[in-house]
């Protein structure tokens, strides 16, 4: 079905889409600068990929960062949390003015007691979802989450292709939100660009995480970069 009119059956929950660039692939000595210029361009949210190098190959940022970098946006910080434990960690990068916290169920070693730690700290709780990792990882947390993000590509690192397989389990998903009748955003993040972009909206997605998409050709693109996902 095109994405249109999916989008007027499942007018009840679904939003308009939102992205939502990864600061992963901005230009991370002129951070403050780069989210302010995304921030112009239209981007609805901020992506910020918290790595570990344990539970992801790559190492990035800590709760200090998304400190620095709060004065900078009024548009919500969407924290993607890529470690394990993730537990010892919420309580910063809540004061640190994170909006969205998002872990993985692997991270362990509870993840029911996680969301409920990310709620009681007022923020908004997303699961995601690795490429192997099924849906019914979700069963029974749907009722306390804000937000699912599907991985379609392994996380650790940007610029990676698309993962085609990884559209059913978004319009799996979708028909689960939908049939909840929940607000939950359906987040995509990993190898998004105007072709991507635009299956993923189809398959149900209304949130799209882009790097490379967005931060290609310098400052003056980064406008009409994040237009050309909105589908
Ligand atoms: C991967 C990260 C992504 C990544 C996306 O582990 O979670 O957010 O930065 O980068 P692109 O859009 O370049 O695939
Ligand atoms: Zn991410």
């Amino acid at each position: 079905m095109p994405a249109e009119s999916r989008r007027v059956n499942d007018w009840r929950v679904q939003q308009p889409v939102r992205i939502a660039p990864s600061i992963l692939s901005a230009d991370f000595a002129r951070l403050g600068e780069e989210v302010r210029a995304v921030d112009e361009a239209g981007a609805d949210w901020i992506h910020v990929d918290v790595m570990d190098g344990q539970f992801v190959p790559n190492l990035t940022i800590g709760p200090a960062v998304v400190k620095a970098l709060r004065p900078h946006t009024t548009k919500p910080l969407d924290v993607h949390l890529m470690i394990s434990p993730a537990d010892p960690f919420l309580d910063a990068f809540a004061e640190a003015g994170a909006d969205i916290l998002t872990v993985h169920p692997e991270a362990g070693p509870h993840l029911h007691r996680t969301i409920q730690r990310i709620k009681a700290l007022g923020k908004r709780a997303g699961v995601s979802l690795n490429p192997a990792t099924p849906a019914k990882a979700l069963d029974y947390v749907l009722d306390d989450i804000d937000l699912i993000l599907v991985m379609s590509v392994n996380p650790g690192f940007g610029g990676q292709s698309f993962l085609s397989g990884q559209l059913r389990k978004i319009e799996a998903i979708r028909k689960r939100i939908d049939a909840s009748g929940k607000a939950i955003d359906l987040e995509v993040d990993g190898g998004i660009d105007a072709e991507t972009a635009r299956r993923a909206i189809a398959a149900g997605a209304d949130v799209l995480v882009a790097g490379t998409a967005t931060f290609r050709g310098g400052a003056g693109q980064y406008a009409a970069n994040i237009a050309g996902l909105r589908g």
